[in-house]
């Protein structure tokens, strides 16, 4: 088999031990019609075959001619699957699609790109071409079919794949098994997505421990599923969720302005000078502290004139950490600098609250265990949606 520039279109291999585990939860009635998209050699396709049998209809696609090497009895379709229009339906597709949002992983010409968009209901922002394969299998199955994918755990929470999430609760029942690091040497965390069109509900099993024999276990069952962030079931969390008051209750949320935006200022300096402070970065933000010295983003900008920026920095704040790897970081900026990056919060009115009891709880390792218990390490960053809700305790806030 050749391989290709793993960056170019996506490609990354199944280790045989995910397909042998996705190939046992695959299904297709005798004489039924199977897909493998995305196929490279298909291995999917060819594992399928061992334990079941020859008894099938086999059809394997791919976009590249040089990865593409289908076995002789699958029917070979080259092609692009996102625009590929066959004049049937399948009773199983399984696969590992190609991974990567649009722009950054991924190149395409600006043409295709368009058509993809128009093509997808549940495309938004940059999107990733695995949630583009999410919509197309599913478009793609006969009534009470099945669709069997391995792919990054981030559509579980992320923003971007909230019309996922509502189209696949809206079409069908969908099993999401949390594998963590299933690809060696990669960082992605992966989950295997087992849905069948036309049913209802959604189910999250732990299958982290499928290396060393476990086999999987259920967490959770929510029958009427209609596309809500997935989190993880924990006692301890769910309870400081009841005591608490979400955060959003307390506090109006921010993001930086933009590093294009700094840098693009004509108050901006590439050298410190009278009147100039450090633009800070995630860098600068410590647990309980603000560092204001180290110069991270090596610009400056007229501390008083920082409101220029965005309004809200001439006002002491709470700083929270957007990307610090599966943690909470927050710290109060009492000097009110320019940031490039990071949530910052200001209360609400009729909100009183204490500072220093408030950071501390932030960082403190019972906020951890609640950050970790829901959302593991499906991205490695905190979003607004997860800030949103994180419960602050009535002692430290009150709200009018
Ligand atoms: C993640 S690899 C999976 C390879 C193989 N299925 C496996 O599991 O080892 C993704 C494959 O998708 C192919 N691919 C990328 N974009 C595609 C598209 N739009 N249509 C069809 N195949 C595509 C790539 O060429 C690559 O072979």
């Amino acid at each position: 088999m050749i391989s290709l520039p793993s960056r170019t279109l996506g490609r990354i291999l199944t280790p045989p031990s995910l397909v042998g585990f996705m190939v046992s939860l695959a299904e297709a009635p005798k004489g039924g019609k199977i897909l493998e998209p995305a196929a490279a050699h298909a291995p999917f396709l060819r594992a399928f075959r061992e334990a079941h049998g020859s008894g099938y209809r086999f059809h394997a696609l791919e976009v590249d001619p040089l990865a593409f090497d289908p076995p002789p009895w699958a029917e070979a379709h080259l092609a692009d699957f996102l625009l590929w229009e066959p004049n049937e339906t399948f009773h199983l597709i399984l696969g590992n699609p190609p991974y990567g949002a649009l722009g950054a992983g991924v190149r395409l010409d600006p043409e295709r790109r368009r058509l993809y968009r128009r093509r997808f209901t549940t495309w938004h922002g940059r999107y990733n071409l695995y949630g583009a394969f999410l919509e197309k299998g599913v478009r793609l199955l006969k009534p009470g079919g099945v669709l069997l994918y391995v792919v990054p755990a981030g559509w579980m929470v992320l923003e971007e794949f909230q019309k996922l999430r509502t189209f696949l609760a809206r079409e069908g029942a969908l099993e999401v098994f949390y594998l963590g690091r299933a690809f060696p040497g990669l960082k992605v965390r992966a989950t295997v997505l087992r849905f069948r069109k036309g049913g209802k509900g959604l189910r999250l099993y732990e299958a982290q421990a499928l290396r060393e024999g476990d086999p999987p276990r259920l967490l959770l069952e929510t029958p009427y599923w209609q596309g809500e962030m997935v989190r993880f079931p924990h006692e301890e969390a769910m309870a400081l969720e009841r005591e608490g008051i979400p955060l959003e209750e307390a506090f109006r949320i921010h993001f930086a302005a933009r590093s294009p935006e700094v840098r693009a200022h004509p108050l901006t300096r590439p050298h410190p000078g009278p009147g100039l402070v450090p633009v800070l970065t995630g860098r600068n933000l410590l647990p309980g502290e603000v560092d204001y010295e180290t110069p991270h983003s090596g610009l400056y900008f007229p501390k008083e004139a920082a409101y220029l920026l965005k309004p809200f920095y001439i006002i002491p704040h709470l700083v929270v950490g957007s990307t610090r790897h599966y943690r909470v970081v927050a710290a109060w900026d009492g000097r009110a600098y320019p940031w490039r990056e990071e949530f910052h919060l200001l209360p609400k009115e009729g909100v009183r609250l204490d500072p220093e009891a408030l950071v501390a709880y932030l960082n403190d390792p019972q906020i951890q265990a609640y950050y970790r218990g829901l959302y593991r390490e499906v991205v490695p960053h905190l979003t607004r949606p997860m800030l949103e809700r994180l419960p602050l305790p009535k002692e430290l806030v009150s709200v009018r």
